[in-house]
């Protein structure tokens, strides 16, 4: 069989590979492999384990051959990989879900908590020498206590959240329509939700329905000092119309672990904000998750090498 790994993955998941396919082809590389060092590489390949960082399309399929029996991903978000046309081609499609749920719900918390507390503005203004004394005025943010949190998408994570958040005594609301309540969040209407809440946390998928549903109509219709994370997909939002209400302060700040494209490139206006705290991507960035993360996505390619059923498979109509 033969395996391509597009980059050095985890001990966890990578050890078990070995175990199984000892001379699977490894992309060693800092840097993902450019697409036409891609291509190269999954000629003839029979299995392929990927990251969020890797374009699989219909090309890439087709170039890799009609053997591919499985493509597995390192994440378990899916708008890297052309699942449809996995499915045309008889290919299961696995991914690593629920092992992030926690550390990326933790994420949201976090980068809430720093935006509404000025962390990182603290932070700099220590370090840059301008801390002289203490000041009743000095970097004031929100409280949590008695707050609305709006959190649209309501699946595994956006519920991870709305659990935190009840430790903190917020008032928990949530827009997403395929979802029941859970940890006492109401469900509301999107428009209801972004006019009451004080702060809006994204956990909704990219899809052709999702993208730039953080629009400019979306953004004007959250309240005045409200606070926006983000820690589902950069496409998600229009940081174009996330600038313009940055800058003009309708919204107190933004806080996104997800930008597109990323890396956001260093000249990219929302760097000039200090109300706008981007990280690179970390939520599921916790020692425990990504060696779970890895040894899901080893278990979803050796179950497709061996003609098994996909463990977490995004595409089971492949079986029917
Ligand atoms: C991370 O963003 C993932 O999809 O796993």
């Amino acid at each position: 069989m033969k395996i391509f790994i597009t980059r050095i993955i985890p001990d966890r998941g990578l050890d078990l590979v070995k175990e199984h396919f000892p001379t699977c082809d490894i992309w060693s590389a800092e840097m993902p492999p450019a697409r036409e060092e891609l291509l190269q590489h999954v000629r003839g390949m029979d299995g392929l384990l990927c990251l969020l960082t890797e374009k699989i399309d219909a090309e890439l399929m087709d170039a890799a051959g009609s053997q591919l029996k499985v493509i597995s991903s390192m994440s378990v978000g899916m708008d890297h990989i052309d699942v449809a046309a996995a499915t045309a081609r008889g290919i299961p499609v696995g991914n690593t879900p629920g092992v992030l749920t926690d550390a990326t719900a933790d994420m949201a918390i976090a980068l809430l908590f720093a935006s509404a507390r000025r962390v990182v503005e603290g932070e700099k203004y220590v370090r840059s020498g301008n801390w002289k004394t203490w000041n009743p005025k000095l970097l004031l943010g929100a409280d949590f206590v008695g707050a609305t949190l709006g959190i649209v998408g309501f699946g595994r994570i956006g519920q991870a959240v709305a659990k935190r958040a009840q430790g903190f005594d917020m008032r928990v609301i949530y827009h997403d329509p395929s979802a029941q309540s859970a940890y006492g969040a109401q469900a509301v209407d999107l428009n209801i939700l972004l006019r009451e809440s004080d702060f809006v946390s994204i956990h909704v998928p990219l899809t052709e329905k999702t993208r730039h549903l953080v629009n400019a109509d979306f953004l004007a219709k959250m309240k005045l000092n409200s606070i926006l994370v983000n820690t589902s997909r950069g496409g998600v939002v229009d940081q174009v119309a996330l600038y313009d209400v940055l800058k003009s302060k309708k919204i107190f700040a933004a806080a996104l672990d997800v930008t597109d494209p990323e890396p956001l490139p260093t000249d990219n206006p929302l760097f000039e904000l200090e109300n706008c705290l981007i990280v690179p991507h970390l939520g599921s960035a916790s020692q425990h998750t990504r060696d779970m993360m890895s040894l899901l996505a080893a278990e979803n390619l050796i179950a497709g090498l061996n003609g098994e059923r996909l463990p977490n498979c995004v595409n089971p109509e492949v079986y029917d």
